[in-house]
């Protein structure tokens, strides 16, 4: 057994403490922005289906593995990649998964702040009362005003990220566990109002059809609908292994995963049940892009008894929901620039924070002056505007490539007596985890990327 080691960065409370915070991280914007303009874009049930098998068989065993690397290592993904090797006289190399960790966290951050932003300008719209009464026609004019707009762009995605670098240099623990006992639940709570808003519009059985109704999909929609497990779930850059670095020893990581895995899957849910039978009630295109969910619910905001105090409700959890994610897509590699370079959190998030924020100008830029300037890489996908295309390579390439990585790691190349110490608390469920993360995540993730490709 290595020796014991403790995390300079502090620990969590409590498992509750953990298990927040770790859904925090999970539930933000892929689940309620992402998740239905996705599903709208690759053609619902089917694709919905295979998120939830990848979920499943993919994203808990991964889960497991992460937050078991993590505590194990007790440092950020780059240190614990490399103590962890060490300690099982394996080559040091693993450092370069925690790399790639920091950097999928860094492009995901870059452009996840702008659409953080969007959300936040919507909290003073829908305020304003800017969509009362408005029609479908109304509330699209609306958000496209809002995007072909550079510098009001630029403008909320630096409010957002000064906000997270604030959060980030205070210290991870520091006010994430008030906000995401008390922020989480509303959420949850006003998701369900809007779902039950949704059976009023005469047209919630076509959103339920569209969801779970089984049609067809090719390996892209199957590589795009992995790609978000892993997302959704923040798996494969180290956010969650990070996360499970300040859990102590005698917490179960196979409960916390589960209950992480399904309050995730749940928002996602109820957010898709939300939004579609909108989408069909005004004769919208559910395959409209990422402006999808700013499109339609402040159509329901705008018509419904009290909307302008629910629609600023909403949208002020929307963008908490994005903050306690992006705190965590910044954390490995604030935490390795404190164990590394001796600097304090406050440097570190200034340092990340900026690099980030110029990185996002791309982003901004793309729904609007560079609109038309588009990215093709052979064999993955053809004309994609910069925001796509970072979306497409940290979601779909990167993050599933981390989890590969992690998986391998954590069952071929940990000695079995090192993933017993962590995960042996329940004998059954530790037997089916070793069985999936040896077998059967690592054959899924290679089998998807090669009919992605078309190789199969
Ligand atoms: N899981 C977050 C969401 O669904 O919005 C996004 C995310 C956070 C992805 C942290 C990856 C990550 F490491």
């Amino acid at each position: 057994m290595s020796e014991k080691r403790t995390s300079i960065h502090g620990q969590w409370t409590s498992r509750t403490v953990f298990i927040l915070a770790a859904t925090g991280s999970a539930v933000g914007l892929g689940n309620i922005w992402k998740f239905p303009y996705i599903t709208g874009e690759n053609g619902g049930g089917t694709f919905v289906l295979v998120y939830l098998l990848c979920i499943a068989f993919i994203g808990l065993p991964i889960m497991m593995a992460e937050i078991m690397l993590g505590r194990r290592g007790k440092q950020s993904p780059i240190n614990t990649m490399i103590a962890l090797a060490k300690d099982e006289h394996r080559n040091p190399n693993w450092k370069w998964l925690g790399w790639m960790g920091v950097i999928a966290g860094f492009l995901i951050l870059s452009y996840y702040s702008v659409i953080a932003g969007w959300a936040t300008s919507y909290i003073f719209r829908t305020g304003g009362g800017m969509f009362v009464g408005v029609t479908a026609d109304g509330a699209n004019r609306i958000f496209t005003d809002l995007v072909s707009d550079p510098e009001r762009l630029l403008a909320w995605h630096t409010i957002f990220m000064v906000m997270t670098m604030i959060i980030v240099s205070r210290g991870v623990k520091n006010g994430l566990e008030k906000a995401v006992t008390l922020l989480m639940p509303l959420l949850f709570g006003l998701l369900v109002l809007l779902v039950i808003y949704a059976t009023t519009t005469g047209y919630f059985m076509d959103g339920i059809r569209f969801l779970f109704t089984p049609g067809t999909i090719d390996g892209k929609g199957i590589l795009i609908a992995m790609g978000h497990a892993f997302f959704t779930l923040s798996l494969g850059m180290g956010a969650i292994m990070v996360y499970g670095s300040y859990l102590s020893e005698d917490y179960s990581i196979a409960q916390a995963a589960i209950w992480i895995a399904l309050a995730d899957t749940v928002v996602a849910l109820l957010a898709g049940m939300a939004i579609f039978p909108i989408v069909f009630a005004n004769g919208l295109e559910p395959g409209a892009g990422p402006g999808l969910i700013f499109q339609t619910l402040p159509i329901a905001f705008g018509h419904m008894e009290g909307g302008t105090l629910v629609g600023v409700l909403f949208f002020t959890l929307l963008l908490f929901a994005a903050w306690t994610s992006a705190i965590s897509l910044i954390e490995p590699a604030v935490a390795y620039l404190v164990e590394n370079r001796g600097v304090s959190r406050i440097h570190a998030a200034v340092w990340v924070g900026a690099a980030t924020w110029t990185m996002g100008l791309g982003t901004v830029f793309s729904f609007n002056i560079w609109q038309d300037k588009t990215i093709s890489i052979p064999f993955l996908f053809e004309n994609l505007t910069f925001f796509d295309t970072l979306d497409y390579l940290t979601a779909n390439i990167m993050l599933p490539l981390g989890g590969l990585f992690i998986a391998i790691f954590a069952a071929w190349v940990m000695r079995e007596e090192s993933a017993k110490e962590e995960l042996a608390t329940y004998p059954k469920m530790y037997s089916v985890w070793r069985f999936l993360v040896r077998y059967i995540t690592p054959v899924a993730v290679i089998v998807v990327f090669l009919k992605a490709v078309g190789a199969i």
